[in-house]
């Protein structure tokens, strides 16, 4: 009796590249929400099929029917929905921000040029540090249309501003949305006026000393980990919100997430990828929402994004002093 049914090759796929901490969550995140196939790249040896053959194997717990696979042949990404690139370097000591923003430079190039010549529909999505910067190189290696580039970062932001708000004010998470704008460090926007537990603006549940420190923790919030770690960075939380966007993207659910979006004159910036709301679905960031900002917000938003011009204009300097 032949029992085979399962439906084949019709699942979306979804390449990961960089099967660290980052990628190999979010690789399970994607398979055990059903989300679609993964196929799970790195140069380490033997760690991507190693991890994608244990997360197969839990299939017989979870039961998901979704497949994962580990490699290191660019090959077997072909034909992806959506690329997700994690690869990079930590910051190792001895090593300066600009040795470390020349390599991982270097490696979002190179990645992003080999995954996109084997899926050039794909929408890519970057989550390697630093995020703005790293979003913006991509898309130049990757020759796509803006709207199909898009960085992981305020999802992640947001999701740490509405922990610190329900832990605060004691109530469910689920009540609690907020809104973080800008690159993704310590000069991030989290927007209080935006951030609300069921509608209620928080400005109107906590004094301005509170929401202060619920703000800064906020722009912390990646330091704060790295230190109670000590090696190493948050991949959870991070994994959680690319699987989010990465549901988004597939199932077209337009959902609105902060997210860095190349910008074309929002928010009177050009010519940058930095955190803003978008409506994400099939084709990419469908829009990027204007959000009407206080003098002192549009000022932090220009000011991040200063920062982060500043950086990618060293990262290419650097980059074209490696060639
Ligand atoms: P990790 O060190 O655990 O994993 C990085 C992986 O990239 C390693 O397995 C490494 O072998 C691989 N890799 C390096 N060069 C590669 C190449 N050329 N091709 C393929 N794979 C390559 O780091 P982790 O914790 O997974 O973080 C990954 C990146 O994501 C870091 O840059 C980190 O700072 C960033 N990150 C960004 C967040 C965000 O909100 N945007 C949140 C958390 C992490
Ligand atoms: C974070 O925010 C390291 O960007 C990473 O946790």
């Amino acid at each position: 009796m032949d029992l085979a049914c399962l439906p084949g090759t019709q699942a979306p796929r979804v390449t990961i590249v960089g099967a660290g901490n980052v990628g190999s969550t979010l690789g399970q995140r994607i398979v055990e929400k059903n989300i679609a196939d993964v196929v799970l790249l790195d140069i380490q040896a033997g760690r991507p099929q190693g991890l994608a053959l244990d997360l197969m194997e839990a299939r017989g717990v979870e039961h998901h029917d979704r497949v994962i696979l580990g490699t290191d042949d660019y090959g077997d990404t072909q034909g992806s929905d959506v690329i997700v690139i994690t690869a990079g370097l930590p910051r190792k000591p001895g090593m300066s921000r600009d040795d470390l923003l020349k390599i991982n430079a270097q490696i979002i190039r190179d990645v992003t040029r080999k995954a996109i010549a084997q899926s050039p529909n794909a929408i890519l999505m970057v989550v390697t540090n630093p995020l703005d910067v790293m979003a913006y190189l991509a898309w130049q290696a990757s020759g796509l249309p803006p709207e199909r580039v898009v960085g992981m970062a305020g999802v992640l932001d947001a999701a740490r501003f509405e922990t610190f708000i329900a832990l605060e004010l004691k109530v469910s998470i689920s009540n609690v949305h907020a809104m973080v704008l800008g690159g993704h460090g310590d000069l991030m926007v989290p927007l209080p006026r935006y951030s609300t537990v069921s509608g209620i603006p928080i400005t109107e549940l906590m004094d301005e000393i509170t929401i202060k420190r619920l703000v800064d923790r906020t722009r912390n919030g990646g330091a704060e980990i790295v230190s109670l770690m000590q090696a190493g960075s948050a991949y959870f939380a991070p994994a959680s919100s690319a699987a989010l966007m990465v549901e988004s993207v597939l199932f077209d659910r337009a959902r609105i997430l902060p997210a860095a979006a190349y910008l074309q004159g929002q928010y009177h910036l050009s010519d940058i990828f930095i955190g803003v709301p978008t409506c994400l679905g099939r084709q990419g960031v469908a829009k990027v929402l204007e959000l009407d900002l206080t003098a002192d917000d549009q000022q932090a938003l220009q000011t991040s994004a200063h920062a982060v011009r500043q950086n990618i204009a060293t990262a290419q300097a650097l980059l074209e002093s490696s060639l």
